[in-house]
């Protein structure tokens, strides 16, 4: 059998939020923002362990009691997400034939049952997938002057979210150093092999948290499960 492993960058500095500590510390129902992410990862039955990668200088991770079971911390973040995702997945050990769940820390919102249903579609899959929302509101091109140049067909326009489930080993070979500046998430790099990832239906609530905005967002969704 083989193993299911989430994977969880977490060694970027927030500098679109403008916080004194990257946003994934921020205090959020009184834990540190990913404290919600990785709980709710561990709370699937079907992930074996939950493995996140912070930077070699952070000051954070230490200083909160995490009280998560199958949670693993690698202390190899790099400049970029995906040089992050990378030394990560080379740390960790996995065979090459694990499935791997790579999801953002700032994506805390997420639900067992979102990465029940992206696990249940893909576990038969010989390539993989993710997460992804097709594009709700119609598109517009701006030109230089934010003025709209085109209205652009929204059909078969999608918005990719995490997690990413790709097998260990075709992942690693995707995330190959010389082809870092074009890869933004694991499926651009899978799409680079020539592969075509599986689309599998997700959910605006799984938003990422990027602006100030958002975290008050993630409060009064966060809020609202507890009330249930
Ligand atoms: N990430 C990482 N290593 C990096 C950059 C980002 O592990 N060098 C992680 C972030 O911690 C986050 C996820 O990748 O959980 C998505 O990245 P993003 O939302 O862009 O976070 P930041 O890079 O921290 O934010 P910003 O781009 O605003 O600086
Ligand atoms: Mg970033």
């Amino acid at each position: 059998m083989s193993a299911m492993i989430a994977l969880v960058p977490a060694a970027g500095s927030g500098s679109r939020f403008g916080a004194a500590s990257p946003k994934q510390y921020l205090q959020l129902l009184g834990k540190p923002l990913m404290w919600h992410t990785l709980s709710t990862l561990a709370a699937v039955p079907a992930v074996d362990r939950v493995v996140v990668v912070v930077s070699p200088e952070d000051e954070w991770f230490d200083g909160f009691d995490w009280s998560i079971p199958k949670l693993e911390v690698l202390r190899v973040g790099g400049a970029s997400r995906a040089a992050s995702v990378r030394n990560g997945l080379v740390a960790l050990a996995a065979q090459g034939d694990d499935w791997v769940l790579v999801h953002d820390a700032a994506r805390c919102c997420l639900t067992v049952a979102m990465v029940e249903r992206l696990i249940a579609r893909l576990t038969d899959d010989e390539v993989g997938g993710l997460l992804a929302l097709p594009v709700a509101d119609t598109v517009k091109r701006a030109d230089s002057h934010a003025r709209v140049s085109k209205t652009v067909s929204r059909d078969g326009l999608w918005l990719a979210q995490t997690p990413q489930m790709f097998r260990s080993g075709q992942l690693l070979r995707a995330l190959a150093a010389e082809r870092e500046s074009a890869i933004t998430d694991e499926a651009s790099a899978i799409e680079m092999l020539g592969l075509k990832p599986c689309l599998v239906e997700g959910e605006a609530q799984n938003f990422k948290v990027t602006y100030p905005a958002d975290l008050a967002l993630a409060r009064v969704i966060l809020a609202s499960r507890k009330e249930d």
